[in-house]
């Protein structure tokens, strides 16, 4: 009855106003359409899906690393703390860069690797070395996918840093050479090991915030102070050429493991919008002394997608401007919400927690956030076990607070102990293909875009995200 006093009231009052009664607006003409499409490469005859991917378990994991710049050297440097690797083989094109890495490796007493520089295709010597069973990937942008795809068929495994592609071209041709030659191609996508996504992740499969709706993620990191020392400008270049999301698996990986993406759920639709690109063209007049009305990404770019089961997803970019560092990270559920920027948060139905065993749950509501000791009970009560059994070494090894490692040991352990990766190939296509599809969006008025089915018909083959563990 309040509701229908407040409607009639509120109708009164704008028609006093206008002398009118207020009318919906109207639709010009009839609106029926279909989102816009991009190709979907028919499977290879032959050439079966790689969902669950196993390879014999390998007793040593042999690596070789290519690009030993910023983040290369440190991914060298987490690798000497891994038991049961041996590091064989160092590339970079910057004989300065290789030398850094060589002294980290010899430093830890590790045996001296092989080294490949001075020349743009000295990698590919690297990846045909019988003696490698994982190429390690950390170039620019524009080096990924071919390096990945070459290392394949040469019969290794390959891990590849973020963006492991950068159009749907490069993505397919991912997925097929893994597919083909049956090789583990993973992305590395290290803040899925974050300690509270990880953490958060564990309660969601238990249940605790009821059916998960929404999840947002983003990477806001303002990259001042790095864009002088990224090799050749690679990626203010990249970001000059290309509008939309290029940096978006931050962001997703978290959002699409929460959702099941490819296990029983998938993503169908994104739209997309950017703001005016602002900063980027100052910073090329900065650094190359050059006008750049040509400039392509916008200074902050916003993607919703949509998945089969009704579930959406809000994806934001922006390494431009000066805000905190966010990778946003929150999510809406049925009966709880968690939230990591700026403040770790987390609030449930009191119901949810009357089993628990809580220091204060009397002041259990569902608008607040739960205590800090409310917080640390449940996040200690939710530990995974890839948290319980590796905390204490990921923060002492380090990389992002200890993520990194994780990434790194996961990656090792599943590769000794012959188990499907944490993360597939159809993970690094679906989190990349924000890319090409997000420009594609945004050019277009910022239409509705199909994204396409990189299982080609096996997302449902396995229901639910899982870690394996070895028995
Ligand atoms: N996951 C994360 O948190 C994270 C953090 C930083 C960077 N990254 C990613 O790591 C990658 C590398 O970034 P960076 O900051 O180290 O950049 P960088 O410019 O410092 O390093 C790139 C390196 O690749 C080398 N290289 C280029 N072409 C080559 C070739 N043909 N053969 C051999 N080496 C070649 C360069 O010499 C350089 O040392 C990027 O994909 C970036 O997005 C990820």
């Amino acid at each position: 009855m309040k509701k229908i006093w407040t409607t009639l009231l509120l109708g009164w009052t704008l028609t006093a106003f206008t002398g009118c009664a207020p009318k919906a607006p109207q639709p010009t003409e009839s609106t029926s359409y279909e989102p816009l499409t991009v190709e979907v490469p028919a499977r290879p005859a032959g050439q079966k899906d790689v969902i669950e991917l196993t390879a014999p378990a390998l007793d040593t994991v042999r690596v070789g690393f290519i690009g030993l710049g910023m983040r290369g050297l440190s991914a060298v440097e987490r690798w000497t703390h891994l038991p049961e690797t041996r590091i064989v083989a160092l590339c970079d094109l910057l004989p300065p860069n290789v030398e850094r890495s060589m002294k980290i490796v010899r430093n830890a007493e590790r045996e001296e690797p092989a080294t490949y520089t001075g020349d743009e295709t000295a990698w590919k010597q690297l990846c045909e070395r019988p003696d490698i069973d994982l190429v390690y990937i950390a170039s620019d942008w524009k080096h990924h996918a071919e390096m990945g795809v070459y290392a394949m068929e040469q019969g290794k495994h390959v891990a590849i840093e973020v963006p492991a592609a950068l159009t749907l071209d490069e993505i397919w041709s991912l997925v097929n050479t893994a597919e083909r030659t049956r090789k583990h191609c993973l992305q590395l996508e290290n803040c899925v090991y974050d300690f509270f996504e990880l953490t958060t992740l564990n309660m969601a499969q238990q249940g605790l915030f009821g059916e998960v709706l929404h999840v947002e993620g983003a990477y806001i990191h303002h990259l001042e102070e790095f864009w002088p020392y990224y090799w050749n400008n690679w990626r203010l270049d990249y970001n000059r050429a290309f509008r939309g999301d290029v940096y978006a698996t931050h962001g997703m990986g978290p959002a699409c493991q929460l959702l099941n993406i490819h296990r029983g759920d998938r993503l169908t639709t994104l739209v997309a919008m950017d703001t005016k690109a602002v900063t980027g063209p100052e910073l090329v007049k900065q650094f190359q002394n050059e006008e750049a009305p040509d400039f392509q990404n916008g200074d902050h770019t916003m993607t919703f997608l949509r998945t089969l089961e009704g579930k959406t997803i809000h994806i934001q970019h922006d390494v431009m401007n000066p805000r905190p560092y966010s990778r946003m990270y929150q999510l809406t559920g049925t009966k709880g919400f968690a939230n990591k920027y700026p403040i770790e948060q987390y609030v449930f139905q009191p119901e949810q927690l009357q089993q628990a065993d809580l220091p204060d749950p009397e002041n259990l509501n569902s608008h607040a956030p739960v205590s800090d000791s409310v917080k640390e009970a449940l996040m200690t009560q939710y530990k995974p076990r890839i948290l319980r059994e590796l905390e204490e070494k990921a923060r002492e090894v380090g990389g992002h607070g200890g993520m990194d490692f994780l990434m790194d040991y996961r990656l090792v352990y599943c590769l000794r102990n012959g188990l499907p990766l944490d993360m597939d190939v159809y993970d690094l296509a679906e989190w990349c293909c924000l890319a090409e599809l997000t420009r594609l969006s945004i050019e277009n008025g910022s239409a509705p875009v199909a994204v396409p089915d990189f299982t080609r018909g096996a997302w449902d083959k396995v229901i639910g995200y899982r870690h394996a563990f070895a028995r």
